[in-house]
């Protein structure tokens, strides 16, 4: 079994929240090249934004305390290195620095998954900024349960019978399981709510080649609000998706991006905004801190070793989309402070509003008529 450790942390940026810094990715190839051949395989760093992005290939099974120590070592010497060149949000992410056995609950951003590597394997990692996990539903819905997206839903007898989707309840932290296509209303009804309800997996289902424990797709669900209990950023995701041969084909996994949904995050992680697909070197969120980015890289699979990667959206056939994405960032910002492009009050608990709302409060009096 291969395991694929995709672990990412904003620990600071330059200038503002805009791009993680050349010394601190340089920092991180380091530590990781010196682990490659003991504690992994292979691996590949990069940035999405501001976000350090540690891909790592192992054998060590997901949660394992080596690979997470690593990360976390990884991200403590990169903060200290940002609060020394005074990058800015220096070790924004790191909430805790009580390592114990994993990184779970301490602020970075987990997609991990443990599977049988096929004759070849084809893996696409996602990685968005200035956004939030929620962000991951539209699209991973269109790749593995919607027929209009996925052409092999409807013609390859290895997808017909749908896949399984692993929803996670991030404010009670429960999950439930659901089918589809059987239960896609169900799955629809909750996963709409993309700030409550996230898809964490996807498992396929009977008639698949594919052992049916082992998931297709991870989407990191970590909150930092919810850990932090207040607003401490976004909580910027990444996901893993394998693909062809008893899976949806790569095309059928980038095809959702070439429409600009709209996400929450964007300026202070408190508006509405178009997702835009971009190369890697394009994700750098300006523009009224955005609008959100997101980037996909793909690989091979060899024995553990990463093949490529391939900047998926470095591809003129994602210019429309772009394009597209430019346009609805200029309408929704004419509506300045308003919904919807500002969040609903509901969404906003988290944020700074609440503090300025305070200072309101006194000078409420009751309606008399
Ligand atoms: C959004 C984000 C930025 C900051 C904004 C204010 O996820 O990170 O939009 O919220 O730049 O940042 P501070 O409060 O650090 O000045
Ligand atoms: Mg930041
Ligand atoms: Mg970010």
């Amino acid at each position: 079994m291969n395991t694929l450790s995709l672990i990412k942390a904003d620990i600071g940026s330059c200038p503002g929240h805009s791009v993680t810094h050349q010394k601190v990715l340089d920092l991180a190839r380091e530590k990781l090249e010196e682990e490659k051949g003991k504690a992994i395989i292979d691996y590949y760093v990069t940035n999405c934004g501001d976000d350090l992005e540690l891909l790592m290939s192992h054998k060590k099974g997901v949660n394992n305390e080596e690979i997470h120590k690593l990360a976390w070592d990884t991200f403590t010497e990169g903060t200290a290195l940002a609060k020394e060149m005074k990058l800015y949000g220096a070790g924004q992410d790191m909430l805790s620095d009580a390592f114990s056995g994993n990184v779970r609950g301490l602020g970075p951003g987990i997609s991990e998954m443990e599977f049988t590597e096929r004759k070849a394997e084809p893996i696409v990692t996602f990685m968005m900024d200035k956004t939030e996990p929620g962000a991951f539903n539209f699209p991973i819905f269109k790749i593995f349960g919607d027929p209009f997206n996925t052409a092999g839903l409807v013609i390859d007898p290895k997808i017909h019978g749908g896949f399984r989707f692993e929803i996670y309840d991030i404010m009670k932290r429960n999950k439930v399981l659901l089918r589809c296509p059987q239960e896609l209303y169900d799955a629809l009804a909750l996963i709409g709510a993309k700030s409550r309800y996230v898809i964490k997996r996807v498992y396929p289902t009977e008639g698949s080649p594919l052992p049916l424990d082992e998931p297709v797709a991870v989407i990191s669900t970590e909150k930092l609000a919810l850990i932090a209990g207040k607003y401490v950023g976004k909580d910027d995701p990444c996901a893993i998706v394998r693909a062809q041969s008893g899976m949806p084909a790569l095309g059928e996994v980038l095809e959702p991006f070439s429409m600009p949904y709209l996400v929450s995050g964007w300026m202070r992680g408190s508006h509405n905004g178009p997702i835009m697909p971009v190369a890697q070197k394009d994700a750098k969120c300006t523009r009224f801190d955005g609008p959100p980015r997101v980037i996909a890289l793909g690989y091979q699979l060899s024995n553990g070793k990463l093949i490529g990667p391939v900047d998926l959206f470095d591809d003129p056939a994602f210019d429309g989309a772009r394009r597209k994405a430019g346009e609805i960032a200029d309408y929704m910002r004419a509506h300045g402070p308003f919904e919807p492009h500002r969040l609903p009050l509901g969404d906003m608990e988290y944020t700074t509003l609440p503090e300025v709302l305070e200072g309101l409060k006194d000078r409420f009096s009751p309606v008399e008529d």
